[in-house]
This record gives C-alpha cells, structure tokens and sequence, in this order.
C-alpha cells in the first residue's frame, strides 16, 4: 500500500576553551583525549534563521484537536476559554510562533463555514479521516461537531503568541470560498458582513492571518492532481484574493519527499504565464515523513512501518537515516527551485515532518495516529531542527507533524492528564535559535557503524548547529551513538567565552518515553561548564541531544 491510499483510504583568533561536565556519565574525562571537535565559524553567517522553522501543525484528526487542545468551557480540566491551559503555557515558554491548521487532509474537505456562528447551530459533519478510526474511538472524532472553528483556532494562537496559518480547501470547495475566508478572517471592524459575523462571535478587530496554505498535498489526498492541473488551480485560486492591512502569504501544496518532477512541473506550468506568476507564491511546501523501517526490503506503507516503542539499535540508526534524508530534500528541492527561480524569491515551507510508526503505542487507545515519543524521537527531532537550522536561507517555516496526541508530538493529553514529551524537551532546548543569525559550523566525529542484517551500514557520529544573536552563542549537538560519549573540543572561530553552560536530554535507555503516570522520565538537565585555560573539551552522553549556552567577550 502507498501513502496516497492509505489516506484515501482512510575560535583560534579565538580563544579555545576547556569545558569539564561536571556529569555522571563522564568518569572517564581527564584521561580520555577528544574524539571529535565541533568548530563554529563567525566569519561565515549563513542566515538569520526563521522563527517560523520551530512552527506547529494541529490537524483536526482523531484526539488533536478535541481533547488535546479543546477542553470545552466548563470542563474540570484548567482552561481558558475551553482551550487547555497547561498547554497554551508550554507553548508560550518555547515561544512557539506558528500553527498550521486545520490539515493536513483534512483541510481539503473541511468548509470554514461549518466552524463559525453560535456553537449549537454548527453543523456535525463526517471527519475526513473517519473512514481510518477504529471502533474504539470517540464519536466526536469521526463525526466532527464543528465546536472548534476559525474563532477559537485563531484565539489559541493569539494566547499562545503564535500565528496562525490556515490551509484552504482546494479540492472540494470553490475558490470565491477561499476569499472570503480571507475576508472573514481580515476584513476591517465594520467593513463587510462577514467582519459583522466576525464581530457578532466577539472578535471586532481583524485577525490579520497572513500565512495560508493553497491546497494540502495536492498529488494525493488534496485532489489528486498532476503538478500541471495544480498549477492551474493554484493561479485561479491566488489571481484574485482580497488585500487588507495584511500582505498574504501564499503556500502552494508541494511534492512528496523526493518528488523532484512534481517541484519541476508545477514551476513550469507557473511560468508558462510569464515570470511575475512566481510573485504569487511565498512558499513552496515539502512532506517527509520518516517510516520506513523495512531495512530496504520493502516500500510498503503499512508493512514497511516500525514500532514505536519496541525497537533494536539498528531501528535506531534506521529511523534517523530515514530522518537525516531531510537536509538533501532540503537542498534538492532549492536546486530544483534555482533552475526557475534564481534570486529565490519562493522558499520551502516544510510544514509537515516527523517519524511515522505503525498504530499501538498510543497513550489514550483510540486516538488515531498517536503515537508515543521516546528518546529516539527527541534525536530524530534535534537532528532535524539542526538541519534547517544549517539552511536558514532556504526554509521560511517548518511545522512538526503533529502538536499533541498525534505522530511526533511536543504533548500527549486525555482528560486531566497531560504530559510534555521528550519531543517537546527538544523544542524547549533550542528555543534560543529562533531568530539567531545562523553560523557554519563542522562537525569531526568517528562514524558509528552497526550491523543491518548481516552487512555493516554506517551513520554520522555527530552533528549540530550554531547561531548567535548579540553576545549569546546557542550551540545545539545531536550524539547518536546509542553506547559512545563523544569528547569534543569546541573551537570557536572569531570568538572567545565568558561563561558557558550546559542542557541536555538523554537517559540510559534508548527507549526511554514520558508517560501521563511518569512524567519526569526525560527532562531537561543543566551543568554549568567550567573554563579550563588552554584548549578543551566537553563531553556528550550517547543518545542524547544537547545545546551549549555560551557567553561571549
Ligand atoms: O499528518 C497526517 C497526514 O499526513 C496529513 O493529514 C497529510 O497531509 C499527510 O499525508
């Protein structure tokens, strides 16, 4: 099976410097030498990074929307206004910037107008992904009562200080849907009837959404379009849209992994009506889900899919190597894009990536889709934060698939439980990138090398990236060795330290996971990192993801 069925179906001018962790694991330092050397270069700046690359996605899918996010006013479990609370503050705290909504496949048959108007006139409508759920789910995930709409997205965005970034339905509405959806949403107090039913639901002042997605996923689930009928749509859809105080931000539905042609054909249907046609498009989106675990011997979309929770060291390599395919997407599509577009006006917007397992692993058996983080997922997903971090120039949003109680989720809730999953820890730890001009680093460590049935397949031993902003250096590095600490002298390029500390994730079992029960299994620990005249040296634990906090002179 495909995945297209499968959803219709349901320093040295520097200062070197000595770093000694005080840590439990490093018993060894003083009489081991360095294995490896991170070296951060301030005279090569690659970018500011995007905000937006630490973004969100919150699909109205199985336990997402209803329960993890929408509690409901009068619930027992601590709201503000209906939306949980313990969540809209942790995704303060990771200063969380944009949330896409409200697919995913989703989006392609939901009416925006079904979400708006007195909650008990709204419409129960059949959720796109009924035909998936299982007996034992709640009926309000297949039969979805529309509590949540436009109204109450935008509001949990604005609590948390986010923006929203709504993807339009392509497939099954008509267009004139599309713009007044944009009226609704932007029209000045007053202006139209629909800033009037904008108003009568207590929102006067426009919510200025300027991100909105044109379609999602297109080639599949979005209409099954070939990238030239797409562009086609896509221009009717984009040619007229009304302007208010906000410029649009346009997305076009883009390729599936290393879908090259699908980039390639949709460009040149674009530019069949000239050059300017490419000042409609401010992103270009791009899916990779990383589920494949056969070890090659299949491309099965369901056979093809590992376990969650129980899984071998070599499932751990296979994952990130799944995983770690990102940064030549990344720079495999942009090359794709130069050959049309070669001042780059159009970015990639990867608002959709993470692991996929196969279903069992859900905290609350039921939830479509969810599964459970473990330490392996906070690798996979420091690894890849590190990866877009490495192509500021390139990737103007990223958005994890998915906020809460889906695939790689920051958090897993039912009822009055909640918990912040290792995956979460991960976005708390490289908060600090998030506008930071973005710095070349590289990375010397030993491969790691492991056996894949019999023959030997090797990995990276150790990756990372850099950014700084004023006198603050954030340095964020990726072990994934599953049983070797790296020692690594640190040299900064153009630099030298004050002071330096140390946070980072890791656990002695590889399969380690937050539970609602155990909720501190995975959590963030910090040492502060001692000067040493002379050269030196920090180590990493195996398994583990890190960032250094580094005062600069
Ligand atoms: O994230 C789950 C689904 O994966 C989304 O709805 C779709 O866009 C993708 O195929």
């Amino acid at each position: 099976m495909k995945r297209r069925d499968f959803i219709q179906k349901g320093a040295l001018g520097a200062a070197a410097f000595a770093i000694s962790p005080k840590s439990s694991w490093s018993t060894s330092f003083s009489t081991r030498t360095a294995d490896s050397r991170i070296e951060v270069l301030f005279d090569e700046p690659l970018g500011t990074i995007s905000p937006n690359i630490y973004g969100h996605f919150a699909e109205n899918l199985g336990g997402v929307l209803y329960d993890g996010i929408w509690v409901g006013e009068k619930s027992p479990v601590a709201n503000i206004d209906g939306l949980r609370k313990e969540l809209i503050e942790h995704m303060r705290k990771i200063k969380a910037p944009v949330i896409r909504y409200p697919g995913g496949c989703f989006a392609d048959s939901y009416d925006w107008r079904d979400g708006i108007g007195p909650a008990e006139k709204r419409p129960r409508r059949t959720n796109f992904w009924a035909n998936a759920e299982t007996e034992n789910a709640p009926a309000g995930h297949r039969y979805d009562p529309n509590r949540v709409g436009t109204n109450e997205f935008v509001h949990f965005c604005k609590l948390v200080g986010a923006e929203p970034y709504l993807a339009a339905n392509v497939r099954s509405l008509p267009a004139s849907a599309f713009q007044q959806w944009v009226e609704y949403c932007n029209s000045p107090a007053g202006s139209t009837t629909l800033a009037d039913a904008r108003a009568a639901a207590g929102f006067v002042e426009p919510f200025n959404v300027k991100y909105w997605g044109v379609g999602n996923e297109s080639w599949g689930c979005g209409g099954e379009f070939t990238p030239q009928e797409y562009a086609v749509e896509f221009r009717r859809y984009s040619t007229w849209l009304p302007k208010y105080d906000e410029r649009l931000k346009l997305i076009a539905s883009g390729p599936n992994t290393d879908e090259w042609s699908w980039t390639r054909e949709f460009l040149e249907e674009m530019l069949r009506k000239g050059p300017e046609e490419l000042h409609r498009i401010y992103g270009m989106a791009l899916h990779h889900y990383a589920w494949n675990l056969s070890r090659g011997k299949t491309q099965d979309w369901v056979a093809g899919k590992g376990d969650a929770l129980r899984f071998d060291p070599v499932d751990w390599y296979e994952l990130l190597r799944e995983g770690e395919r990102m940064e030549g997407l990344v720079t495999g599509h942009w090359q794709v894009l130069s050959e049309f577009d070669r001042d780059h006006r159009v970015k990639l917007v990867v608002d959709e990536w993470g692991p996929w397992y196969r279903p069992g692993s859900a905290a609350t058996p039921g939830d479509l889709l969810e599964q459970m983080p473990t330490l392996r997922d906070a690798v996979f997903s420091g690894m890849t934060l590190d990866i877009f971090n490495r192509h500021p120039e390139k990737v103007a949003m990223a958005n994890c698939a998915q906020l809460i109680n889906c695939l790689n989720s920051l958090y897993l809730a039912h009822e009055d439980n909640f918990v912040i999953t290792p995956v979460g820890r991960v976005f708390e730890l490289y908060a600090t990138h998030q506008g930071g001009a973005a710095l070349r680093t590289i990375f010397s460590a030993p491969t790691v090398h492991y056996d894949r049935d019999g023959k030997t397949a090797s990995f990276w031993g150790f990756q990372g990236s850099a950014s700084v902003r004023d006198k603050d250096l954030t340095l964020t590095a990726v072990n994934p060795g599953t049983d070797e600490a790296r020692l690594a002298e640190i040299v900064l390029r153009g630099a030298t330290v004050r002071s330096a500390n140390m946070t980072f994730l890791r656990h002695a079992d590889i399969h380690a996971h937050n539970t609602f029960e155990q909720r501190d299994v995975i959590v963030p620990q910090t040492k502060p990192l001692s000067l040493n005249s002379g050269s030196l040296v920090v180590e990493f634990p195996p398994a583990s993801v890190n960032v250094l906090n580094i005062q600069l002179n």
